[in-house]
């Protein structure tokens, strides 16, 4: 076997109703002053949030809030380290609830926040706080490795899909010409609990519930494809996928019910332990250059290109040391549902992700696949592709 290290969040709790006893949980972890940083639309409007926020102030815990609305990009986290380290120096939790841009902006938060705290005394904090640039500690963008330092994150995911609440990586982008999509990441930033409470998952929309989990999909099947895979991952990816292919479609076909909304968290979390240890693969390479240049939702890039890069996987020429991902591909159609041949898988993903449309209602041209393709990294894909192949798959869904 080769050498392998597995991180993953200290707690997983899977409790409905936990959110709305949240002060009893801050106060029962030892801490005092919690940041809450919220989606736009999923849980403001909720009772919940009215009784989270009403405890908090029955029982004198200060707390300062704020919403990300879309995926968070750089300005958005520096101010909001910023507004923390004037306002709350003593903040000692983040509380983040959403789905993946909520966040991952609370995790780049929570470390800008460690980041800037670390400079030493109020004075050195204030002045690190004001030139402080979350850039310079993204992959790919700046030129600094973060320390790991970070408050602790508590998670609660609104959405199955992303998975951010179980690994080590916060996502941050700014979309446009020059765009980028790049990770803040260290083994530090793990959330240090996830709490799936399923209260908060009920009525989320049809076509949310189809890209996030087709992204949590992804999410497991390229780490059991990937050449980085382990056996802890592999057990994890086929235990997310076997309860996605119970769950997922029942959910898809309108069966809202709260035990499939917890397999399908459950799924979610378990492919974010499995591509923080194992790595992912040219999907999600295709996914960063692609949401870089134009807004489109990272689920619907997963779902879009499932089904042409497992046809892609199925014809391929496999690297070492992957030799097996042939048999893997029938071992992940039997996990789903589709009764172990890759064709029928093939099947299955194109079905799901039909209704997600192309990259053309996106605003997507040909023009653009050229310059996608050079930034597309093919991270722990097990077959051998070129810039040609990558381009062809891309024109598939145009
Ligand atoms: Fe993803």
């Amino acid at each position: 076997m080769n050498s392998f290290r597995l991180v993953a969040p200290r707690e997983l709790r899977i409790e409905p109703g936990t959110f709305r006893r949240l002060v009893e949980l801050v106060q029962s972890e030892g801490y005092h002053q919690p940041i809450l940083i919220t989606g736009g639309r999923s849980v403001r409007g909720r009772e919940e949030w009215g009784i989270v926020t009403d405890s908090f102030l029955a029982r004198g815990l200060p707390f300062l809030e704020f919403t990300v609305r879309g995926e968070p990009g750089p300005d958005l986290v520096n101010d909001t380290v910023r507004e923390i380290v004037t306002d709350a120096p003593q903040s000692d939790v983040v509380v983040a609830v959403g789905g993946g841009s909520a966040i991952d902006a609370a995790k780049a938060v929570a470390a800008g926040v460690a980041t800037v705290t670390s400079a030493g005394s109020a004075a050195a904090g204030g002045a690190a706080a004001r030139t402080f640039d979350i850039t310079h500690y993204l992959e790919g963008v700046g030129t600094v490795g973060p320390s790991g330092d970070t408050l602790p994150v508590i998670a609660f995911p609104t959405t199955a899909g992303t998975g951010t609440e179980a690994t080590m990586n916060a996502v941050i982008s700014r979309v446009g010409p020059g765009g980028f999509k790049k990770s803040l990441r260290h083994p530090g930033f793990v959330p240090r609990m996830a709490v799936i409470d399923t209260d908060l998952h009920e009525n989320c929309p049809v076509e949310v519930t189809r890209a996030s989990g087709l992204d949590a999909i992804t999410q497991l099947l390229e780490p059991y494809l990937s050449t980085k895979a382990n056996p802890v991952t592999d057990a994890l990816a086929i235990l997310g996928l076997s309860r996605v292919g119970k769950a997922f479609p029942r959910l898809l076909a309108g069966d809202d019910e709260p035990e499939l909304r917890s397999e399908m968290a459950l799924a979610a979390y378990l492919s974010g332990v499995c591509l923080s240890n194992a790595g992912l693969g040219v999907i999600h390479g295709f996914a960063s250059p692609l949401g870089a240049l134009r807004d489109i939702p990272h689920g619907v890039v997963c779902g879009m290109l499932l089904a042409p890069v497992l046809r892609r996987t199925l014809d391929g020429t496999y690297i070492a040391p992957r030799g097996d991902a042939g048999e893997r591909l029938d071992d992940i159609s039997r996990a789903l549902g589709a009764g172990g041949s890759a064709e029928a898988l093939v099947d299955l993903v194109a079905d799901w992700a039909a209704p997600l449309g192309r990259l053309g209602d996106y605003g997507f041209t040909r023009e653009d696949l050229r310059e996608v393709v050079a930034g597309t990294g093919l991270k722990n894909y097990p077959v051998a592709i070129d810039p040609e192949e990558l381009n062809e798959i891309l024109g598939e869904v145009l």
